[in-house]
């Protein structure tokens, strides 16, 4: 039994497609909200929250092997109800900023969630994608209304993952051997700026999309009002304001572990072009 949680996600998803398409059951899937869900049929649907612990603990039992992203919940809870029910395999999605830029925040939290998984006494594999296609979504609603997309350091190139790339280096680390206490940089094939991103969106829509790049000033201002300061701070320095050669870095992890290469951010675009419109 393989236990995915952030079944709904953009990565636990293509996941638990993944893992569904090759035979690789019996599979559950948590999530708050059943009527959203739409699991595949063949996935057992859990309903509960990560932030309560007795609401879906039960549904360890049988568990062989757990995929858990990183903070959606009290890890420190999970891990040890996980260890307790006797799972014996975990695969952990935390983040590369663990090792680009450990002095944020949200980075020395990802450092600590990989610790416990490494003391808790099950096998563990540990993927540190970089920043995801889908963070792009941001976007959705600006596009659909024919505004212009307004972002900071438009010229940075990153190598922007797709979450099917991290969901199937996630399902080959949970169904095959050869990965155990590994730990995976994870990125896509190539950088693609803010403005290619745009232009990607743009064509896969067949339509121009206006872009208006912002100073961090500009960007801070809404972003620290959502998330707050400290967190938005991070999110513009890993996003431009701070980059390193680390970041900048194209990793081949994707093709060396499940032996296909890392899939473009158009192919993403293409994918996805219905939410835009
Ligand atoms: N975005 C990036 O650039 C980036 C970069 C590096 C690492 N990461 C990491 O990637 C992970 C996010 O992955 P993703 O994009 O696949 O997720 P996502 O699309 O943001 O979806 C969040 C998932 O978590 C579930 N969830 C959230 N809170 C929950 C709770 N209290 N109890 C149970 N389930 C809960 C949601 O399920 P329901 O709503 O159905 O309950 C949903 O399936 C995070 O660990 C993040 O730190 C992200």
């Amino acid at each position: 039994m393989i236990f995915v949680t952030g079944a709904t996600g953009n990565i636990g998803r293509a996941l638990l497609g993944e893992l569904d398409a090759r035979g690789a059951g019996p599979l559950r899937g948590l999530t708050r909200d059943p009527a959203r869900a739409a699991l595949p049929d063949t996935v057992e649907t859990i309903v509960g929250d990560l932030a309560t612990p007795g609401s879906w603990t039960p549904a360890l039992e049988g568990v062989r092997a757990l995929f858990l992203p990183s903070r959606l919940g009290p890890d420190a809870e999970i891990i040890a109800a996980a260890r307790s029910a006797g799972v014996e395999r975990v695969v952990l999605v935390s983040s590369i900023t663990v090792q680009t830029h450990p002095h944020l925040g949200p980075a020395a939290e990802n450092l600590a969630v990989e610790r416990l998984v490494k003391d808790s006494g099950m096998s563990w594999t540990i993927l540190r994608p970089t920043q995801f296609a889908s963070n792009t979504l941001m976007w959705a609603a600006t596009i659909r209304a024919g505004d212009p997309v307004r972002a900071p350091y438009a010229d940075t190139g990153l190598p922007t993952i797709h979450p099917a790339d991290i969901a199937s280096v996630a399902r080959t680390a949970l169904t095959e051997p050869g990965h155990q206490e590994q730990t995976y940089a994870l990125t896509g094939p190539e950088p693609i700026t803010a403005r290619q991103q745009v232009e990607a969106i743009a064509a896969a829509l067949g339509r121009q999309v206006p872009f208006t790049e912002i100073s961090r000033t500009e960007a801070r201002a809404g972003m620290a009002e959502v998330f707050g300061p400290e967190a938005a701070d991070a999110v513009l320095d890993v996003t431009g304001g701070a980059v390193n050669d680390e970041l900048l870095t194209v990793h081949d992890t994707v093709e060396r572990v499940t032996g296909s290469p890392a899939r473009p951010f158009h192919q993403w675009a293409e994918e996805n072009a219905a939410r835009f419109r």
